[in-house]
């Protein structure tokens, strides 16, 4: 055949797989890497640079009809980014990170400025620090896009503060599913506020935000151990509220918690600048304990080791020194409001998945008045796993089960909303339950006792009015906590949806579970 129709049979095919769209298809991944799609089957991601840019790719989509995502970091857990569909395209908002308008006037309480999608908590914060300014509480961890976590109502751990992401929020600049970007600002009277709040990425791309900013400040980190019975027959509501951030890491081989809590300090009592780490290690840490682990999807005896050495490790401070980085051995800690309540990676030191070590999760909200029942029942499930099948279950993370809070915050899919149909008291706020285990790479690469965690969960959504975290829990989990999501507020949001995405172009199987499609 000639050069010139062989290329036009390239072009014939070529377009012909754009118009069927299977042949290029491809998974795109959460942060894990190959083996943990967010999307099963997209067909391109754009690594867009500028709003504009975000907008003439929307344009084209809605000509097309071609199903639209944004994504930040892909720091999520499972396939529910997308929906099943492989002509999918991925805006991906990494390269999109404008600082500007900052304002904060001398000696004024809060200030604004204004961020594009792709601004981390890191970079936010480096640029605040600089310019003697901070976000306060409204943060969840460094290398995640903000507008990401507003988007899937993402929150740190408080009572006292408002510390979900989108409580930061002034406003948010959306492009609609026509491809128009319209300005929602925070306004409780208004459902477009109420919908924008925690959109779950439903009503467009989250283009630009006004975050809420106050003047820097230093924290102190102070953490105590205490015997499992002081947690579960405490007063978790006085161990919590009176801090501006705390929480509970929950040892269950051991029986034990750490009870870790932050609060300001005048910037004069100490010149300590603390830097946390909660994911990094080094080579050697890596190593000893992928091999503990790995064993640990066959013995028991391996992830009790685990558990018991993690403990150790956990039990002191997480924390070197910024400005020489040594460890820092004692508690409490001090430092800039962001380096100790989050910090990141130390010089020299890789996260935990990129030394292949990775993790599954599921992660629910009680209302906090039922937080002793709750925990309870999560240690009789424990106990019962032993009574009737002999099967001793541990925590296999580094940090334990992650228990955290959040203040109640009214919108309607967040997780902290009250006022809801289930009549349950959310006012006082609510405590999250977050069970991370070890996924071994050998085998079927599926945890000890794989079924203990879907089932430990599915009993909890059974017997509490509890709600998934929009990006830390499998399809099948979602499917089971449908039935605790108000259905007067997900009508409400529904309607909201329809009216920026007429053409269903932000669709998700997470949305799609949820009936905001039906
Ligand atoms: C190590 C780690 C620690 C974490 N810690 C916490 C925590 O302490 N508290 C907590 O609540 N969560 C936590 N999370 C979850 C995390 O905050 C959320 O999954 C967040 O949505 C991830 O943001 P991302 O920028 O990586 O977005 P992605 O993972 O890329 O996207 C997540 C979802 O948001 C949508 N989305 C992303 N950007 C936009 C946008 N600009 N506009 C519209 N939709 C968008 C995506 O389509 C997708 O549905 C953690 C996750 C990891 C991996
Ligand atoms: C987009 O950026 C990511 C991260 O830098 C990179 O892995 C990917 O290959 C880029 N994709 C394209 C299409 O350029
Ligand atoms: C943040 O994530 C990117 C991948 O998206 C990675 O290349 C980079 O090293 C990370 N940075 C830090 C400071 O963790
Ligand atoms: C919650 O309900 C109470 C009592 O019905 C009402 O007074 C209050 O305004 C409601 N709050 C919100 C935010 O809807």
């Amino acid at each position: 055949m000639p050069s010139a129709s062989l290329r036009q049979l390239g072009l014939l095919l070529a377009s012909a797989a754009a118009l069927f769209g299977s042949a290029s298809a491809f998974p795109y991944n959460t942060f894990d890497g190959p083996g943990f799609p967010a999307c099963n089957d997209v067909a391109a991601v754009y690594n867009v640079t500028s709003v504009d840019e975000m907008v003439s790719i929307v344009k084209d989509a809605v000509a097309k009809g071609t199903p639209v995502r944004a994504s930040g970091k892909g720091h999520m857990w499972y396939d529910t980014m997308c929906q099943d569909d492989p002509r999918t395209i991925i805006i991906r908002t990494e390269n999109t990170n404008k600082i500007s308008d900052f304002s904060l006037e001398p000696g004024a309480e809060s200030g604004s400025v204004v961020i594009e999608a792709g601004v981390t908590f890191l970079q936010l914060a480096e640029y605040l620090h600089d310019n003697d300014a901070s976000m306060g509480y409204t943060l969840v961890n460094w290398n995640i896009s903000m507008a990401g976590a507003a988007a899937m109502g993402a929150h740190r751990s408080s009572i006292r503060e408002e510390s979900g992401v989108s409580a930061g929020v002034l406003s948010m600049d959306i492009i609609n599913g026509n491809g128009e970007i319209v300005t929602v600002e925070r306004d409780e009277t208004s459902e477009d506020w109420l919908a924008a709040s925690t959109s779950l990425g439903l009503l467009g791309v989250i283009a630009r935000m006004k975050f809420k900013i106050y003047p820097d400040f230093k924290v102190f980190s102070q953490q105590k151990t205490l015997e499992e019975d002081e947690v579960l027959n405490g007063d978790i509501y006085g161990m919590i509220a009176p801090y501006a951030t705390a929480n509970f890491w929950w040892w269950p081989y051991l029986k034990k918690f750490h009870h870790r809590y932050y609060d300001e300090v005048p910037l004069t009592l100490s010149d300590q600048q603390g830097f946390q780490n909660t994911f990094s290690l080094t080579d050697l840490e890596a190593g000893a304990a992928k091999g503990i682990l790995e064993s640990g999807k066959y013995l028991a005896t391996s992830n009790m080791l685990a558990e018991t050495i993690f403990f150790g490790l956990w039990s002191k401070p997480n924390f070197k020194e910024k400005t020489n980085w040594k460890d820092i051995s004692t508690w409490p800690v001090y430092g800039w409001n962001y380096d100790v309540l989050i910090g990141g990676l130390y010089p020299d030191q890789k996260p935990e998945w990129e030394h292949g070590m990775h993790g599954e999760t599921l992660e629910i909200a009680f209302p906090i008045t039922q937080a002793n029942d709750m925990l309870k029942r999560v240690r009789k499930f424990f106990d019962d796993e032993w009574k009737d099948k002999g099967i001793i279950m541990t925590s296999t993370y580094r940090s334990g089960i992650n228990i955290k809070f959040g203040k109640a915050y009214y919108d309607l899919l967040g997780q902290t909303t009250y006022n809801t149909s289930d009549g349950a008291d959310w006012s006082k706020g609510a405590i999250m339950f977050d069970f991370p285990r070890f996924k071994p790479n050998g085998g079927d690469g599926k945890p000890f006792n794989p079924e203990f965690y879907p089932r430990l969960a599915k009993t909890l959504i059974g017997e509490f009015p509890c709600r998934p975290h929009w990006t830390k829990n499998t399809r099948e989990i979602f499917k089971y906590g449908k039935k605790n999501i108000d259905p007067e507020h997900l009508a409400r949001f529904k309607a909201v949806r329809e009216k920026f995405d007429p053409n269903n172009l932000y669709k998700s199987v997470l949305a799609e579970i949820m009936g905001l499609y039906e």
